[in-house]
C-alpha cells in the first residue's frame, strides 16, 4: 500500500508571538506544500533531499538510530513525530518515508507544521488507524511544543485546515477572503525556539511592559479582521506597520529583515512586516505595484510571490488493497482513498 498525503505553508499577517502568550492571530495557508510518501517497508526509513536529511532509520516501537549523519535539528521534528504517534496510537507498521517540499527551510513560513501534520497523518493511516483532522492537529502541536518549548498551536492549526483563519487558543474561525502578499525571503534561516526565548526573556525582565505589547499586537489582530473583509489594503498595510513596530520591541527583527521591509515601503508597499517567529526568515508585503518585489531585491532578499488561502492537510491511498472504507474527502477524518 502506498499512501499520499501533503501540507502547505503559511503566512503569519498578524499576531505572531502574542498567539503564544493567548492573543488572535490571523494566518494564511500559501501555495508551497510539503509532500510525504509512505510505503510498505520493515523498519520506517525516512530520507528527504529536500530537507537534506538521509539515512534515518527506526525499528517500530523502538526509539531511534540513524545510520548517516543527519541535521539533529530538522530530524528532531521527524523523531518526535514518530514518538509522540506511538504514544497515541502504538507501535506503528514499517514504512519507507519519502519527503519532498518546495516550503524554504526554517524561513518562517511554516515548513515544520508542513512536514508534522502529513507524516503523522499518513503513517496513522498507514498502519489502520484514520485519525479525525483534529486529531492529526493536536498531536502535530504536541510535537511542536516537544522540540521548541513552546507553540500556540497556529501552525499546525492551519497545515491541517489551510484557508485563511482567525486563531487564538486552539480554536480558530475561517476568514472568507483572500489578501494579496509578497514574501521576501533574507536567504537566512529562523530558529523558533530562539526567537521564542528571546521573547520569554523579555518578557519576564519586563512583564508589564512586554504585556502590553501583546495586547497591543492582540488589538491590531482584532482590527485588521475588518480591514480584510472590507478589503481595506490601505488599513492593512498601516495595521501591518503597526504590528512590525511592536515586532520590533520584542527583538525579534534582524537587519536583514528591516533592510527587506523598508526597501519594499520606499518601493510602494502599503505594509510591510516579519512573518512568523523572525531572527531571521522571511518578511510579507502588502504590493500595490509590482516594484515592491524590486524593493525586496533592493533590500537584499529573494521575492516570492505567493497565493493564499490555500487547501489544508491532503491525504490518499494509491494502490488500496480495499480493507477500509473510503471515508470522504476534506471532511473531519484525514484520509481520502483512491485506486491507483
Ligand atoms: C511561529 O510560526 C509563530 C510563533 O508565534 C510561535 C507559535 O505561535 O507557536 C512565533
Amino acid at each position: 500500500m502506498k499512501i499520499r498525503a501533503s501540507s502547505p505553508g503559511k503566512a503569519i499577517l498578524f499576531g505572531e508571538h502574542a498567539v503564544v502568550y493567548g492573543e488572535p492571530a490571523i494566518v494564511t495557508a500559501i501555495d508551497r506544500r510539503t509532500y510525504v510518501e509512505v510505503e510498505d517497508s520493515k523498519n520506517i526509513e525516512i530520507t528527504s533531499e529536500d530537507l537534506e536529511v538521509k539515512g534515518i532509520r527506526i525499528r517500530p516501537g523502538k526509539r531511534f538510530e540513524t545510520k548517516e549523519d543527519v541535521s539533529f535539528r530538522r530530524a528532531s521534528y521527524i523523531f518526535t513525530a514518530i514518538k509522540v504517534l506511538e504514544d497515541e496510537i502504538g507501535k506503528i507498521n514499517g514504512a519507507r518515508v519519502e519527503i519532498k517540499s518546495d516550503i524554504p527551510i526554517a524561513s518562517g513560513l511554516g515548513s515544520s507544521a508542513a512536514l508534522v501534520v502529513p507524516l503523522i497523518a499518513s503513517l496513522a493511516f498507514h498502519s489502520g488507524h484514520e485519525l479525525s483532522k483534529d486529531e492529526i492537529r493536536k498531536l502535530g502541536w504536541r510535537v511542536e511544543e516537544e522540540v521548541q518549548g513552546a507553540s500556540s498551536g497556529v501552525d499546525t492549526t492551519i497545515a491541517t485546515f489551510g484557508g485563511t483563519i482567525l486563531y487564538r487558543r486552539g480554536s480558530y474561525k475561517e476568514i472568507r477572503c483572500k489578501v494579496p502578499l509578497v514574501i521576501g525571503f533574507s536567504g537566512k534561516g529562523s530558529s523558533t525556539k530562539r526567537a521564542l526565548e528571546e521573547v520569554r526573556r523579555r518578557m519576564r525582565k519586563n512583564p508589564e511592559i512586554i504585556r502590553g505589547i501583546m495586547r497591543g499586537i492582540g488589538q491590531i489582530t482584532r482590527k485588521a479582521v475588518i480591514a480584510i473583509r472590507q478589503n481595506n489594503l490601505e488599513d492593512l498595510g498601516e495595521l501591518m506597520n503597526l504590528n512590525q513596530g511592536l515586532l520590533y520591541s520584542l527583538g525579534v527583527s534582524s537587519r536583514e529583515l528591516d533592510s527587506m521591509i523598508r526597501c519594499s515601503l520606499e518601493a510602494g508597499a502599503l505594509g510591510a512586516k516579519i512573518t512568523g517567529a523572525g531572527m531571521g526568515g522571511c518578511v510579507i508585503a502588502i504590493p500595490n505595484r509590482n516594484e515592491v518585489r524590486v524593493g525586496i531585491r533592493l533590500g537584499g532578499g529573494i521575492p516570492i510571490p505567493v497565493r493564499t488561502g490555500e487547501r489544508g492537510l491532503e491525504i490518499e491511498s494509491v494502490e488500496d488493497r480495499g480493507k477500509r472504507n473510503n471515508k470522504e474527502e476534506g471532511g473531519e477524518r484525514g484520509g481520502k482513498r483512491r485506486s491507483g
